[in-house]
């Protein structure tokens, strides 16, 4: 569980808690861009709130999120200013539950979480 080590951190976490989260528990059947959804995020505690919370929709999908690191996904999203994003991570948006279920994220844990789901993949992750 530190920074920096393979993408596998939080996997068995993920796994238990998709299995919790009705809704988001489809099959990968619909086609992702290439390196969507595989990156972890390189500080240890971002990664651990990641792995157990956002990346069950936003790595998976069927889920109807944008995925992490499908940056044309994330511009539309991004072009509503960072206030707006905060707001509908934090009050929910639509299929984004309230606090994207992350009940321990402060305000600059989603601002972080943001960022680093709307960044284009890290090439240092996994491939
Ligand atoms: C249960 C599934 C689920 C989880 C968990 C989840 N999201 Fe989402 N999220 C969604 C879906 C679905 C959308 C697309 C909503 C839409 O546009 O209809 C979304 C959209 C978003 C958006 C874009 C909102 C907008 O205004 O366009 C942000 C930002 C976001 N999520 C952040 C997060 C963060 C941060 C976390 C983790 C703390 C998280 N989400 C966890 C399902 C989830």
């Amino acid at each position: 569980m530190r920074a920096g080590q393979s993408g596998k951190r939080g996997a068995a976490v993920g796994l238990l808690l998709s299995m919790l989260l009705a809704g988001c528990g489809a099959e990968d059947t619909v086609q992702a861009p290439a390196g969507a959804g595989q990156g972890v995020p390189t500080d240890a505690k971002l990664a651990q709130l990641y792995g157990a919370s956002c990346k069950q929709c936003h790595a998976n999908p069927a889920a109807g999120a944008p995925l992490t690191g499908d940056v044309q996904a994330w511009a539309p999203r991004l072009e509503k200013g960072m206030d707006t994003l905060l707001d509908h991570s934090i009050n929910g948006f639509q299929g984004m539950p309230p606090l994207g279920l992350c009940m321990q994220c402060g305000e600059a844990d989603f601002r972080a979480l943001i960022e680093f789901m709307a960044a284009a993949p890290q090439p240092a992750e996994g491939r």
